[in-house]
């Protein structure tokens, strides 16, 4: 993956008022919730726009002093700086080419070791799944990241929907393979096409979420309209965009980033401030919107929650 400097920092008018009508909303509801007492209960997934960190430190035990503040990415931000492969190359490219992309019809195949498979129009896929919207930190491995809002559902409640057999250990997800629509992938940069997986025990997981919107709106197509997975506590590219397959598997699937480059880019990819990447250090991040670099958490900050799933493995040889 390249990296490229950042400098569009600018919001239009019309977004500003956007972005503070949400920021007031969330602390709303934030302070709604924690008087209710559920702050208690999922301090990471009420994380706010200005008193989340400390509400997740506090709950880890982290004194605020040692974290520095957790907001909310902007929305000119997160819609205009993307990774899309499909769509280009460059991060401006996504929202440029992928203005039109459609996404009405959508249909996703589910198959393999699974009781349910078939193809699904989305609507049908989604139908009683309880909506949510969980805030997480996206840690890109090109070590930038972003805060995001986003709407959806636990992916645990999609499998528990498709019923996997008992022959299923893994899933993987494949994008759309469209080159009409997706220019990128007139080009070789990646095999499409592109693929993602995890282990199930990790995509059952409460964290794992699948977004069908962010800040309140439908996803746009460069944030991976109209369904795509989003795992927090690993790097960026684990969290695979504009799905039309869902394959449970009894071996570990393979991975876009895996196949391209496996010296570079491994299956787990937790985000790992002790593994570098062989061409530049994870220990730090520069979150986007701001200058100084921040120290980079494992598991993305998410430890207390996921290491468990990751005891005994040597997180070096699995990286
Ligand atoms: N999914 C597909 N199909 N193609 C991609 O190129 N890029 C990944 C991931 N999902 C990618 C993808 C990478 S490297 C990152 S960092 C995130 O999407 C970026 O998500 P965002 O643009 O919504 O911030």
């Amino acid at each position: 993956m390249l990296i490229k400097s950042h400098n569009k920092h600018d919001c239009t008018e019309s977004e500003v008022t956007d972005y503070s009508i949400y920021v007031k909303r969330r602390q709303f509801i934030e302070a709604s919730a924690r008087s209710l007492g559920l702050a208690a209960i999922a301090p990471s997934l009420l994380l706010s726009a200005c008193s989340d960190a400390a509400t997740e430190n506090a709950a880890k035990g982290i004194s605020n002093s040692d974290q520095p503040r957790d907001e909310l990415t902007p929305y000119e931000d997160v819609t205009s700086y993307n990774n899309f492969y499909e769509f280009g190359l460059d991060k401006s490219d996504p929202a440029k080419l992928a203005k039109n992309f459609k996404v009405k019809p959508w249909s996703v195949r589910v198959e393999g070791a699974v009781e349910k498979p078939g193809v699904y129009d989305l609507e049908d896929l989604l139908k009683g799944l309880p909506q949510e919207e969980r805030i997480y930190r996206l840690r890109c491995v090109e070590a930038w990241s972003m805060v995001i809002p986003w709407n959806g559902f636990a992916l645990a409640d999609l499998i528990k929907k498709l019923k996997p057999t008992s022959a299923a250990k893994y899933v993987q997800f494949e994008t759309l393979y469209d080159p009409q629509q997706m220019p990128g992938q007139k080009g070789r940069a990646l095999d499409w096409p592109y693929v993602e997986g995890l282990r199930l025990d990790e995509a059952t997981h409460p964290l794992a979420f699948m977004a069908t919107g962010l800040y309140g709106k439908e996803l746009p197509g460069q944030n991976g309209a109209p369904l795509r997975l989003v795992v927090p506590w690993k790097y960026g590219f684990k969290s695979i965009k504009s799905i039309v397959a869902i394959r449970f598997t009894e071996k570990q699937p393979a991975t876009s980033w895996n196949i391209a480059n496996p010296g570079e880019y491994g299956f787990y990819a937790n985000v790992n401030p002790k593994v570098s990447h062989p061409r530049w250090t994870q220990r730090k991040e520069r979150r986007i919107g701001e200058f100084l670099k921040r120290p980079t958490l494992p598991f993305n900050g998410y430890g207390d929650q996921v290491a468990s799933l990751y005891q005994g493995m040597d997180l070096k040889r699995y990286f």
